[in-house]
């Protein structure tokens, strides 16, 4: 069986991805900044049991920035190491995670995809910083969001590649990474599409995309242009497993799944492409069915048929 990578997995859409991944009994690795955090979140999740987590699922605590600690979530298991996986949740148990047909060759063992739903933390503010870098007072302006991190997504991103390029350097030649590549899915926004700009945000939607996220935007924009500059690399881009960029309208909500049986709206989901994105537009989504669009199509589905889309949705 393959294992998926999560990067950003005590957000909503990721958590809820992977909560449905382990609960249908898949493996996963997922990076952490606080594992105490995610373990508490998946513990919430209707159907998730400590037992399911110990064997499913390696945390690996680290930094999304930190080429080290992604390398270590990717790699699950190195000719150099002895040791296939250790869950940080204090078990001492190692685990062995097969990869099966995907995910091994040379003795390195790959997660076969890797999901990422990496962003900052937003705070609406009315003010902005002083023009005069002398000046430390903000001076007051439109209301817009300011993440955190205004970089992150682009930070990460750049992490990411690197990371995939060491690690495609430690394969005897680049074919035998290809054969083994990851698929990556990552959450970008709508109003952000190189093709469409705004044409995948609701008419009455656009002048709030336009005056309130002017620094998500940029940065889920930077981290687009980075995987395009690496696809334009042909042969020898690390993307070649297959790159899926997901389009969420406005999120809604938290990571909570449905429990097993209970309806979660998942029929009432719409999906558009870039190529093609009328079917997706609307105005709001709940970050759980994101995660279960991702979770039905790339994981369970291993998402061939949008490799290379920008997929939007919405309800
Ligand atoms: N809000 C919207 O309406 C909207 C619309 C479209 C797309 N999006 C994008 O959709 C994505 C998913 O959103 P969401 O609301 O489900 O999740 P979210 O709450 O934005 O979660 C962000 C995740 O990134 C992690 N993270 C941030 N910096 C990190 C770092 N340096 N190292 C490791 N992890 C780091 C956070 O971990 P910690 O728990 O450690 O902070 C968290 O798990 C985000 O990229 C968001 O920007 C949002």
């Amino acid at each position: 069986m393959s294992t998926i990578a999560f990067f950003g997995a005590t957000g909503g859409c990721a958590n809820a991805c992977l909560a449905l991944t382990l609960r249908e009994g898949y493996n996963a690795v997922a990076m952490a900044r606080t594992p105490s955090k995610l373990i508490t979140q998946l513990l919430d999740q209707p159907g998730l049991t400590q037992e399911i987590l110990d064997k499913h699922l390696r945390i690996q605590q680290g930094d999304a920035t930190n080429i080290e600690d992604v390398m270590k979530t990717l790699i699950l298991q190195s000719p150099n190491s002895t040791e296939t996986s250790v869950n940080s949740n204090s078990n001492p148990k190692n685990f062995n995670f097969h990869m099966g047909e995907t995910g091994s060759n040379s003795n390195i063992r790959l997660v076969s995809s890797i999901i990422s739903g990496i962003g900052g933390t937003p705070t609406m503010t009315w003010t902005k910083p002083n023009p005069c870098e002398k000046m430390s007072m903000r001076i007051p302006t439109l209301p817009h969001i300011e993440l955190n991190n205004p970089h992150i997504t682009e930070e990460s991103t750049t992490t990411l590649l690197k990371a995939l390029r060491r690690i495609a350097e430690k394969f005897p030649s680049f074919e035998d990474y290809i054969a083994i590549a990851p698929r990556i899915t990552v959450i970008s926004g709508t109003g952000i599409s190189s093709k469409n700009g705004m044409k995948d945000v609701p008419l009455l939607f656009r002048p709030m995309y336009s005056s309130l996220l002017p620094e998500p935007h940029a940065d889920k924009n930077r981290m687009e242009k980075l995987f395009t500059e690496d696809l334009l690399m042909k042969n020898e881009s690390v993307l070649v497993g297959g790159l899926i960029i997901v389009r969420p309208s406005f999120l809604t909500g938290d990571h909570k799944i449905c429990a097993v049986g209970v309806d979660s709206g998942y029929d009432k989901l719409r999906v558009g492409t870039d190529e093609n994105p009328s079917g997706g537009i609307g105005y709001l989504i709940a970050r759980p069915l994101v995660g279960e669009w991702i979770f039905e199509e790339v994981v369970k589905g291993g998402g061939e048929k949008w490799v290379g889309q920008g997929v939007i949705l919405t309800c």
